[in-house]
């Protein structure tokens, strides 16, 4: 099948690359020249594990093109992938104008019936305004095309992107149920079959409730975090261990162990968004969502709990005092760095006059990046944080350590070097990644979030 993906970015490219791995013709748009130019060289603008391969594997095959050219993705595809970003705006509402530009692109240059897929994630009622920008753009040129406005959100993760498109716990799509809709259906019916065949994965349903499923998705994951987290912050308080908490509470098959883990605050490119869209969405229609305003509340709380303990063990004022810090991007496998807890604590340990060094496995280019522009306003504080070459560099005469992201390589470090290094033997594990009591018993000492056992068994 002929298909267009609009916007090249972490859900675009996936995607694009593995219906084109399917053996569909794929046609990638974007407007970053330099992104397309990335891919054109035969590089990826993004770290996700086993992209490369797929991508470079049907770039040579030509299953897969990527190009700026507006007018001949809109030629290319009879199904249009809008696979564009959709951040929030300063209401906390998502910002739908890259979305609308989308459409209104596919109404000037459609030639020909289109299946127009919103694969961002929108609140509901946005196929609906997709669908006036297209119709506005057609009616512009007295154009007779017909198109359908479908929705398919994506539920793929970051850092397992690719393992998650290709074997979907579920495939969500909303049509609607007029004649194009039902064309729409058989399309997309097809396009889905090779994921199917195992058993039917495919929840078919109307696009309301299509778009609404994507939002209670993100929600429901991004509450048991903020309720395990809350509930962390107490465990500290009456000395009790939140791990022994979840294995007690995750065996009851009604709550299940998944999402249950304590840390200091879930972030990247879709929680924080998709939660505040959600509030954003009911306020509008006269609902104050209160469970979803505590799960934000909670957790930009929570994002500065490492910077609380720290300040809690060596003084408000950290002038003089040096910090290692592992993990920057937002979760392990990705180079992410949208609302990554690490630029809090940064930011905190930085205003407090402390130095850092920082280190990621893949996230150091991005993190560079982004810090630069959080440190804008004040430039010369940046000078205090160093981008360290190793983890064993970035421990290199520090106070103490914080790890911020659960990468494998921070599992099972060396921990008499750890010690050497350090100046102090102190950890701040904002992911939980150790256990207290072996820790205690290498000669550290240990803060884990929610993991103040009073007792011993
Ligand atoms: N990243 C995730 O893990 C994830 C998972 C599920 C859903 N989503 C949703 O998918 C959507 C995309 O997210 P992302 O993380 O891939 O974003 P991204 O920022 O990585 O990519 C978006 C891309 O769209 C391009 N773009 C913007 N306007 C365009 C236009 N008019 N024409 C062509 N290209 C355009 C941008 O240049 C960018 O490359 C968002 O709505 C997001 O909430 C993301």
């Amino acid at each position: 099948m002929k298909i267009t993906i609009i916007g090249t970015g972490y859900v675009g490219l996936v995607t694009g690359a593995c219906l084109a791995e399917l053996g569909n013709d794929v046609f990638c748009l974007d407007v970053d020249q330099s992104k397309i130019d990335i891919l054109n060289n035969g590089g990826i603008p993004i770290h996700e594990p086993g992209l490369a391969e797929i991508v470079a594997r049907n770039r040579a095959a030509g299953r897969i093109k990527f190009s700026t050219d507006v007018a001949a993705s809109v030629a290319h595809g009879d199904i249009q992938f809008i696979a564009v970003g959709t951040p929030p705006d300063e209401d906390g509402s998502a910002d739908l104008q890259y979305v609308v530009a989308a459409a209104r692109n596919i109404g000037r240059h459609a030639n020909g019936f289109k299946v127009v897929v919103d694969k961002s994630t929108v609140p509901v009622g946005t196929a609906d305004r997709v669908r006036a920008a297209i119709a506005a753009e057609l009616e512009a040129r007295s154009s007779t095309v017909k198109f359908s406005v479908v929705s398919n959100p994506e539920f793929l993760k970051e850092g397992a992107a690719v393992e998650d498109f290709m074997r979907p716990d579920r495939i969500v799509i909303g049509c609607d149920d007029t004649a194009e809709g039902q064309q729409a259906h058989a399309l997309m019916k097809s396009l889905y079959a090779p994921f199917n065949r195992n058993h039917e994965r495919t929840f078919w349903m109307d696009v309301r409730s299509a778009e609404f499923t994507k939002y209670a998705a993100n929600a429901m994951l991004a509450t048991r975090i903020s309720f395990m987290n809350e509930l962390a912050n107490l465990a500290d308080r009456v000395g009790a261990d939140i791990e022994a908490v979840r294995h007690g509470i995750g065996s009851d098959p009604r709550i299940g162990y998944s999402f249950l883990y304590a840390g200091c605050g879930y972030g990247g490119s879709c929680f924080p968004k998709d939660v505040q869209a959600l509030e954003r969405t009911a306020r509008d229609f006269g609902q104050d969502l209160l469970i979803l305003r505590a799960v934000e509340a909670v957790n930009n709380k929570q994002k500065h709990v490492l910077g609380k303990k720290i300040v809690a063990r060596f003084g408000e004022d950290l002038a003089g005092k040096h910090f290692a810090i592992w993990g920057l991007a937002f979760k392990p496998n990705t180079d992410d760095m949208r609302e990554a807890s690490s630029r809090v604590l940064i930011g905190e340990l930085v205003k407090r006059g402390a130095s850092v060094a920082v280190y990621d496995p893949v996230a150091m280019p991005e993190a560079k990046r982004v810090l630069a522009l959080d440190f804008a306003a004040e430039p010369a504080a940046l000078q205090r944080v160093r981008f360290a070459e190793s983890p064993t560099d970035a421990l290199q005469s520090a106070d103490a350590l914080a790890i911020v992201t659960e990468w494998k390589a921070f599992r099972s470090p060396d921990f008499e070097q750890v010690k050497r290094q350090l100046k102090e033997p102190v950890i701040f594990d904002g992911r939980n990644l150790f256990e207290p009591a072996a820790m205690a018993e290498a000669g550290f000492e240990y803060h884990g979030i929610g993991r103040s056992v009073l007792t011993k068994v």
